[in-house]
Parts: structure tokens; C-alpha cells; sequence
């Protein structure tokens, strides 16, 4: 297996979903974790530095721990991965004035393993660049193996020492041979032999829950989304009866969810599930807040709260499911010592382990949404179910701008259905990663047969993404959009107008809290 040390950057996810494409099993971790006894136990077969936001200048900025470099397993740099390989083998950096962020053309001078196949010398090539610093030395051992304008050690290598650095990106798909340069890093190089499947990944799993959980009890919260449904399916095939799912209903689910995950655990799946209903305790916590991370912030203690509560119920307990993703990881929590920063704080990831005093299960931790897909379908879930969009913890409370009461819930509901319902009539539900309806604290005036109404806004939203990390806004034909909002406003009563939202992530979130 693969070995990502991670610092910090944006994209470093992706690095690990091409090597997964590559079908090479690989793990994320973050580098102030990664020392010698983490390698000795980890025993990757090739290891990868990934980009991050730090200046190898600064004093303080982080480095790989020297045992990465004693180890032995080929090494492969990005962008400050190489940065840090430069600074710390006997090269030199240099804070630049040219900096370099987007396409950028690299020269390839010589051949390289990295490049076998893909790259020929002599030919040029887009890649993505991003990056303030810049090589300006390389240590001894290592060759030019390609350059640009702005970086004449765009990529370098030592082929003895199978240590490559490259100041592109080649996880993103605007270097559009990146992933075929990582899958040479690690079949070629690393000899990685690139048979890993999701079948793999369930045996692996399953033998895996069965060697942390033993004969202890555990307990799932299901929300009702696919992670969380794939999460308990798992733990239920590795260790069948000694899982309880505990569902609580927030009253902030879409149409018809509640049922239906109580149908599936229940009936289909024969899975003991304690279902909470608590609508009025949710929305009477949530009565008067309007700041949005006040709201997530009572969800989740409540959520907690309730959870904690029936989850107390259930005797020996030891060990808490959760259906973690490698995204909500990165975009929920810093590391410690780590650079990323937290833009929401989502609910699903921490407060439940240390309140419960339980130990976790996270099988899913690794893994990317359409990942998780792929293991739900090899598990058997239902496609619909498999392939619904995501849905955030703090549901429509965060879909509710301002104060959040039963009426605007129902509201929204109503109208939420309606959009997805003609999403998937127009058969482009699964061409779209997120859709849903956002109901605004802003009445318009608008007239309805001879009479005047006064109502809210609602805002439609689709994007596109392969990870949620960045979206673009889906482009609906005008007559689609037309009717659905035509539809709505007749069918859904203190609804009189429909805006569509055209903003992508960055700058936008997918959620508008
Ligand atoms: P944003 O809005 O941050 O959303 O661009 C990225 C993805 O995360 C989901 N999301 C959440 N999921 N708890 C969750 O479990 C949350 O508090 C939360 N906020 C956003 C969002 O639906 C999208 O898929």
C-alpha cells in the first residue's frame, strides 16, 4: 500500500482517489504523525508529499520526519512536497516574485521512469501549477527531468534513489496526464501491482471491524444517508447482531426519508434499530437562532444529547460507527499542528466519542462519496438509495436562512420534493452531485389570479462536483427551471417566486449556511 503524507493542502484527497483509480490501496496522513514506528507499522511500499499552503522559508514550517527519507521506499514530492525534499536532501528554495498558480506549459528535457509511456523528451505539456516559492537548487543525486518559465525544476528525480519531485500538480485534472504520471509512481516505480477493487476493500474492511471490535457491542447512528447506510451494512456483515442502529429524527429530513430508512434497516435488512423521534425538541431548541453556526452548534449538542441517551439503553456498549468520509475529515478538523482550516463545522465528525466515552469505528474514513457508492452497491444497497445526493447532518435547518420553524420546514419540504421530482422525470438526477431547495427570509410581492400575495423566496440549487471540495453550478435549460418554478409556486402554498442560484464553490459553498 501507498503512504500520503499530508501538508496540508487543498487537493491532497485527490492524490489518494487517483491512486485508488490506479487500484492502489493507499492511506492519508497527516506529516507530524509519520515517524519511524509509524513506518515500521504502516510499511508503505511508496510514499508521496503532498502540496500544502506553508513556505519552506519560514522557520516553522513543517518537514517530513527524516526516517521518510531513511526508509527506503520510493518517495515522489508535490509542490511543497518537493519544496521540503529540496530544503531538507541539500537544495535550496527561494521565496520568488514570479509566482506561479493555474496552467502553465512544462518542458520535458529527459526521460524519466515517472514519465515512461506518457511523457517523451523534447515535448511540451499543460500542467497546473500553484505555488509562491520555488526550487532553486536541487541536492546532489537528483537530475532536471522537466522545467518551466516559472519553475526550472518543475519535476526532478534521483532514478537511483527512486526520489521524484514535481512543483506541478498532477492529482487535478487540469494536468491532464497527472493521474498516468502517479499510476507510473506506483506501479512502475513502487511495483505496486494496481489490483485493488472495492470487493477487496470489503473483505479488507469487514476482517478488519472484526479485529478491532471483538465480541463488543456496537452502536451506529443512522441519519439516513448513504455514508451512514453503507457504514452500519458493513458492520452488520462483519459482525451481524452486535450492532444497534440508533436513528434520531431531527424533523429536518426531506420528504419521506424517515420512513424509508426505518423500512430498509428494519425490513430489509433485519437490523435492530431504535428510531427517535424528537421534531419538537429540535425545533423548539432552534426557536428565535438565526446564526448559522449557532444552529449547527445546537444540532449537534442535541443530537448528541438524544443519541446519547438511547445509545444509553443499550448494555456494553464499547464502540461508536461512524460514516466518516475523507472529506468531511478534512473540511470538519485541523490536525493537530496541521495547516488546513475549518470553514463549517460539521456536526457528523467529533462530540459523540469523547461525550460517550466510546471507542470509534469509522470504516468509511478513507474513502470518497462515490467510493462509498461503490461499496453500497457491492454490499447490495438499492441503487436509488445508493446513488442519492448527499444530505448534510444539520439537514434543512441550514437549507432555512434565519430562524427555522415547522411551517417554513414544511414549506421547504414540500418544494424540495417538487425540484427533485422534476430532476428526475428530466432524468438528470444523477448527473447532478447535490440539488435542493433553499427557502429565504425574504417575502416578495407577487399576484396570484386577481389577488396580491406576499410570500418568500425560494432558491433553487444544483451543482456538479466529484467530491464536494468544489462544484459548479449545473446548467439547467431555461424551460426546465421555468417549470419547476411554475409548478412550485402553484403546488406549494407561502411560496410566490423561484430564483435559481448560478454560484460555483469557491466562492461559493454548496450549502448556502
Ligand atoms: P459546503 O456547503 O461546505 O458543503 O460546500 C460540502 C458538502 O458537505 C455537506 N455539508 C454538511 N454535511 N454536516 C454534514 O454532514 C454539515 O454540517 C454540513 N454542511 C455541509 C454539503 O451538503 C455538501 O455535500
Amino acid at each position: 500500500r501507498a503512504l500520503i503524507v499530508d501538508f496540508g493542502s487543498q487537493v491532497t484527497q485527490l492524490i489518494a482517489r487517483r491512486l485508488r483509480e490506479a487500484g492502489v490501496y493507499c492511506e492519508i496522513h497527516p506529516f507530524n504523525r509519520v515517524d519511524k514506528a509509524f513506518l515500521d507499522d504502516f510499511a508503505p511500499k511508496a510514499i508521496i508529499l503532498s502540496g500544502g499552503p506553508a513556505s519552506v522559508k519560514t522557520e516553522t514550517s513543517p518537514r517530513a520526519d527524516q526516517s521518510v527519507y531513511d526508509y527506503g521506499a520510493p518517495i515522489l514530492g508535490i509542490c511543497y512536497g518537493e519544496q521540503t525534499i529540496c530544503a531538507q536532501l541539500g537544495g535550496d528554495v527561494e521565496s520568488s516574485d514570479h509566482r506561479e498558480f493555474g496552467r502553465a506549459m512544462i518542458d520535458v528535457v529527459k526521460s524519466s521512469q515517472l514519465f515512461e509511456g506518457v511523457w517523451e523528451p523534447g515535448s511540451r505539456h499543460q500542467v497546473w501549477m500553484s505555488h509562491g516559492d520555488r526550487v532553486n537548487a536541487i541536492p546532489d543525486g537528483f537530475e532536471i527531468i522537466a522545467k518551466s518559465e516559472g519553475a526550472p525544476f518543475a519535476a526532478i528525480a534521483d532514478e537511483a534513489r527512486k526520489i521524484y519531485a514535481v512543483q506541478f500538480h498532477p492529482e487535478v485534472v487540469h494536468t491532464p496526464d497527472g493521474a498516468k504520471l502517479l499510476a507510473n509512481f506506483v506501479q512502475k516505480i513502487a511495483g505496486l501491482t494496481g489490483d485493488w477493487t472495492m470487493a477487496a476493500f470489503r473483505e479488507e474492511a469487514i476482517a478488519q471491524i472484526r479485529a478491532q471490535v471483538g465480541d463488543a457491542r456496537v452502536i451506529c447512528g443512522l441519519s439516513g444517508g448513504v455514508d451512514s447506510s453503507v457504514a452500519a451494512v458493513l458492520i452488520h456483515e462483519a459482525i451481524g447482531e452486535q450492532l444497534t442502529c440508533v436513528f434520531v429524527d431531527t424533523g429536518l429530513m426531506r420528504a419521506g426519508e424517515g420512513e424509508e430508512v426505518v423500512r430498509l434497516f428494519r425490513d430489509s435488512y433485519n437490523i435492530p434499530l431504535i428510531h427517535v423521534e424528537a421534531e419538537d425538541l429540535f425545533l423548539g431548541k432552534l426557536a428565535g437562532v438565526d446564526d448559522p453556526e449557532k444552529k449547527r452548534k445546537i444540532i449537534g449538542a442535541l443530537f448528541i444529547d438524544v443519541f446519547d441517551k438511547e445509545a444509553g439503553k443499550i448494555e456494553n456498549a464499547e464502540f461508536l460507527a461512524q460514516g466518516t468520509l475523507y472529506p468531511d475529515v478534512i473540511e470538519s478538523v485541523s490536525f493537530d499542528g496541521g495547516p488546513s482550516v475549518t470553514i463549517k463545522s460539521h456536526h457528523n465528525v467529533g462530540g459523540l466519542p469523547e461525550r460517550m466515552n466510546l471507542k470509534l469505528v469509522e470504516p468509511l474514513r478513507e474513502l470518497f462519496k462515490d467510493e462509498v457508492r461503490a461499496l453500497g452497491r457491492e454490499l447490495g444497497l438499492p441503487e436509488h438509495f445508493v446513488g442519492r445526493h448527499p444530505f448534510p447532518g444539520p439537514g434543512l435547518a441550514i437549507r432555512i436562512p434565519g430562524e427555522v420553524t415547522k411551517e417554513k420546514a414544511d414549506i421547504l419540504r414540500k418544494a424540495d420534493a417538487i425540484y427533485l421530482d422534476e430532476i428526475r422525470k428530466a432524468g438528470l438526477y444523477d448527473a447532478i452531485w447535490q440539488a435542493f431547495a433553499v427557502l429565504l427570509p425574504v417575502r416578495t410581492v407577487g399576484v396570484m389570479g386577481d389577488e396580491r400575495t406576499y410570500d418568500h423566496v425560494l432558491a433553487l440549487r444544483a451543482v456538479t462536483s466529484t467530491d464536494g471540495m468544489t462544484a459548479d453550478y449545473y446548467p439547467f435549460p431555461h424551460e426546465f427551471l421555468g417549470a419547476c418554478a411554475t409548478r412550485i409556486i402553484n403546488e406549494v402554498r407561502g411560496v410566490n417566486r423561484v430564483v435559481y442560484d448560478v454560484t460555483s464553490k469557491p466562492p461559493g459553498t454548496i450549502e448556502w449556511e
